[in-house]
């Protein structure tokens, strides 16, 4: 072997070895994000808790938190879990009983810390993670299994095996609900780094937008977070494709884009006008 050769061979041995670190790293992250847990332990006790906690913080004293539990449990128990649909939570839903002020919801699309952190502080705005039915089941996972009454506690398929999973349907029926409810003067935080901001293959863009009801909605409060000043991201061609959705809906929109240093800003400080920093600020 020439020297060449050998140092080529060495440096395909090398290359090859980054490349199989760079997958193990890699792909054991991604395993941990999409792993399929099965059933969430103990999920009758915490979503039970939850719900009782709720109702004793925000009044919603008209709930019966048992009888929630049983049409949630309802809508999938003793089913093949690629095969719940979300009619299956119509019942659930219906059980719930929650209204949300005018001028109070807040959607959310790939902004789910910074979306949070801000209602979490302010008080201002709800996202659907913030009301009664997205509250007690935020980070779970379930399943049912065919003709068993029993919880699988090994496995769950998540949207990649089947779309009509439990998980799956619940949240789509549930942001369902939320957008047909919403009123007033409604606001949603897009991610202005990313190349589509607003995606019709999102949660927001699918099934959100498509159960605004313009006869209650008076205007869409669009903020585009930035990383920094420099893009001008409310331009967009995705952006402008949701103003145009609306339009057609007869939505009146606007759009502001708005730094997450400015969000932070505006959440750290715990004063009344937080609610206008971000989001009433220049309609
Ligand atoms: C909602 O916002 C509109 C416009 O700013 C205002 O006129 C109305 O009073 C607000 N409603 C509530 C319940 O805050
Ligand atoms: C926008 O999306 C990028 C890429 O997914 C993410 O790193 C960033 O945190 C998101 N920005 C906000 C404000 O959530
Ligand atoms: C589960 O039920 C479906 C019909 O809903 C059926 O096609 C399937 O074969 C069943 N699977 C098992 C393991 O029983
Ligand atoms: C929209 O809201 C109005 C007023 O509350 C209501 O009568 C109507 O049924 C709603 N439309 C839909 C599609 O939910
Ligand atoms: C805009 O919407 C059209 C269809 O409504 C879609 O084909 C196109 O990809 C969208 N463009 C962007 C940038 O989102
Ligand atoms: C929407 O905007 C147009 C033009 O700015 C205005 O004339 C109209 O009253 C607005 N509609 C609503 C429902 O606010
Ligand atoms: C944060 O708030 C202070 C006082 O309201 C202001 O002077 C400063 O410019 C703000 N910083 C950012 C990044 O918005």
């Amino acid at each position: 072997m020439t020297t060449i050769s050998r140092w080529v061979c060495i440096l395909i041995v090398l290359v090859l070895g980054v490349i199989v670190i760079l997958g193990l790293v890699f792909g054991l992250k991604k395993n941990k994000g999409t792993t399929n847990k099965g059933t969430t332990r103990n999920l009758k006790e915490i979503v039970v808790e939850r719900c009782l906690m709720f109702i004793k913080e925000v009044d919603t004293s008209d709930n019966k938190c048992d009888q929630i539990w049983s049409t949630f449990k309802h809508a999938f128990i003793g089913k093949n879990p690629c095969n719940v649909k979300m009619g299956d939570y119509d019942q659930f839903i219906d059980t719930v009983h929650q209204y949300i002020s005018r001028n109070k919801t807040l959607f959310w699309s790939k902004t789910q810390q910074i979306a949070h952190d801000f209602t979490k502080a302010t008080k201002c705005f709800m996202t659907l993670e913030d009301t009664l039915v997205g509250y007690m089941m935020d980070g779970l996972t379930w399943c049912g299994q065919n003709s068993s009454m029993e919880f699988d506690y090994t496995y769950c398929p998540g949207y990649k095996e089947c779309e009509n999973n439990p998980v799956s349907s619940f949240w789509k029926r549930a942001s369902m609900n939320f957008a047909e409810s919403a009123q007033g003067r409604v606001a949603v935080m897009l991610n202005g780094s990313m190349s589509q901001p607003f995606s019709t293959s999102s949660i927001f863009g699918s099934i959100e937008v498509n159960h605004f009801n313009s006869s209650i909605i008076s205007h869409v409060n669009i903020i585009s977070v930035i990383s920094s000043t420099y893009s001008g991201p409310c331009n967009s061609m995705s952006i402008r494709n949701l103003t145009s959705i609306l339009k057609n809906k007869r939505i009146n929109s606007t759009c502001k884009a708005i730094t997450v240093s400015e969000i932070q800003n505006c959440t750290s400080k715990h004063n009344p006008q937080s609610c206008d920093c971000v989001i009433n600020g220049e309609l």
